[in-house]
């Protein structure tokens, strides 16, 4: 099969590395990709979010299947697109990649179908907005409805700062029109792991869990980033928990969306609060997390083009899911001032090295006569697994030591802060 990813990350390398180990994927190519998923597919020249030229692309140079990684292109609905332009395709439809692209809507959603998530009202007026934060006080939750790059949450610590953030994004505009809708909830407190699962519109099978860390710098402290490194599995994501996630959260949520008549068919992303009252809803998204995939998808045994083709053919119940029995870390080596302003063009070495006692994913690096150099924020995810969790860390930060570029910067305790 001729198969195209869309996207250009370390998420999308990692489908990539795992997608050219099938014996069915003949010929892989990614757009727009990076330097280091050059090594396992051709990259093509089309922006992911340039929805007519990727069907065309495809088109053209006889795609057999398509996989849409990152949440832009699947809320301007690329799969869409490409189904009916008859390529087959992995990821949700637009109606329902909504559960990432509005907050509003996935609120209403779980409160319709009982799903437990922090209790919430969702404002379109300032004033009322306003008010409400008055009354029921802090700490509470702001969020921008649309997407807002992670952005658009503030957890405000008294009413004075809630109130400003409302301010901001309803008055200023300052995530644009993705603030003209405001949710306001429940501030919830425990411990946030991800679980990433798969669907095919009716049935869901989680992947082993996987705990993200979003701030930029060590102890949690810092901006928000895109995710600074991620561990699989979390040691507080026990049997039980799991068991009643599945029960009281994944079902009913992959349930709800096909009685609403928007089956959802892809990787859907649970953010999950084990908090004293039991497991809740803090997000969903509509895709793989980054960094989370990198580390889940180097648990993988079975073949990930299979698993693909039964979530858009809705046989994922046969589908063979086998995963080691061991826990994988991913260290991301960031640009140093990343998530705010950094440089890009630096040379990279140690690459080679470092290749030997990890899988090295490309997340931001290009190729600049014939060296590889830095080309975003995330620069790189080593990746790691071990026998245990404390094995696995220790291998991704051993393997990480020969790499470096000028300004790097990374956190030194992934898997530790919590
Ligand atoms: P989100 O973009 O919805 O995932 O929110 C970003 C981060 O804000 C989450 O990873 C949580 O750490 C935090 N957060 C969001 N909603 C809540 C909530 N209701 N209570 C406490 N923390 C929250
Ligand atoms: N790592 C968080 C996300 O991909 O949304």
């Amino acid at each position: 099969m001729k198969v195209l990813v869309v996207g250009s990350g370390g998420r999308e390398h990692a489908i990539c590395w795992k997608l050219a180990q099938s014996p069915k994927v003949t010929a892989l190519y990614c757009a727009p990709g990076n330097a280091g998923i050059a090594q396992v597919a051709k990259c093509v020249n089309v922006k992911a979010t340039d929805v007519d030229g990727m069907v065309r692309w495809a088109k053209d140079n006889a795609m057999d299947f398509v996989v849409v990684a990152p949440d832009d292109p699947l809320a301007l609905g690329l799969v869409d697109a490409l189904e009916a332009a008859g390529i087959p395709t992995f990821g949700p439809r637009a109606n329902a990649a909504i559960i990432e692209a509005s907050k509003a809507f996935s609120k209403e959603l779980m409160k319709k179908y009982h799903i437990p998530t922090a209790k919430y009202e969702t404002f379109t007026e300032l004033d009322k907005a306003l008010s409400y934060i008055e009354a029921q006080g802090a700490p509470i939750v702001v969020k921008a409805d649309g997407l807002a790059l992670g952005k658009g949450v503030v957890v405000a610590a008294t009413v004075d700062e809630a109130k400003t953030a409302a301010r901001e994004m309803m008055e200023d505009k300052k995530f644009g029109e993705s603030g003209s809708t405001v949710v306001i909830e429940e501030c919830m407190t425990g411990p946030e792991v991800t679980v990433l699962a798969f669907a095919d519109g009716e049935h869901v099978r989680p992947m082993p869990a996987s705990q993200d860390h979003k701030r930029a710098y060590d102890g949690n402290q810092g901006p928000n980033t895109g995710g600074m490194g991620a561990i699989s599995p979390p040691p507080q994501y026990t049997p039980d928990i799991a068991q009643r996630c599945m029960d009281e959260i994944f079902q009913p949520t992959i349930r709800a969306l096909k009685a609403e008549g928007r089956p959802f068919h892809g990787v859907i992303y649970f953010g999950l609060m084990l908090t004293p009252d039991g497991p809740r809803v803090v997000e969903y998204n509509a895709r793989f997390g980054d960094p989370e995939c990198q580390a889940v998808l180097s648990l993988l045994e079975g073949d990930l083009m299979d698993i693909f083709t039964a979530c858009r053919e809705g046989t994922l119940d046969q589908a063979d899911l086998r995963w080691k029995d061991s826990a994988a870390c991913c260290l991301v080596l960031a640009s140093g001032g990343y998530p705010l302003d950094y440089k890009k063009g630096y040379p990279i070495s140690g690459l080679e090295e470092a290749g030997k006692f990890a899988v090295v994913f490309h997340a931001g690096t290009a190729e600049k006569d014939g060296q590889i150099v830095t080309n975003g924020g995330r620069v790189l995810g080593v990746t790691a697994l071990g026998g245990t969790l404390d094995q696995a860390i220790a291998n991704a930060y051993a393997a990480a030591k020969p790499i470096s570029f000028t300004d790097m910067h990374f956190r030194t305790d992934i898997g530790r802060a919590f």
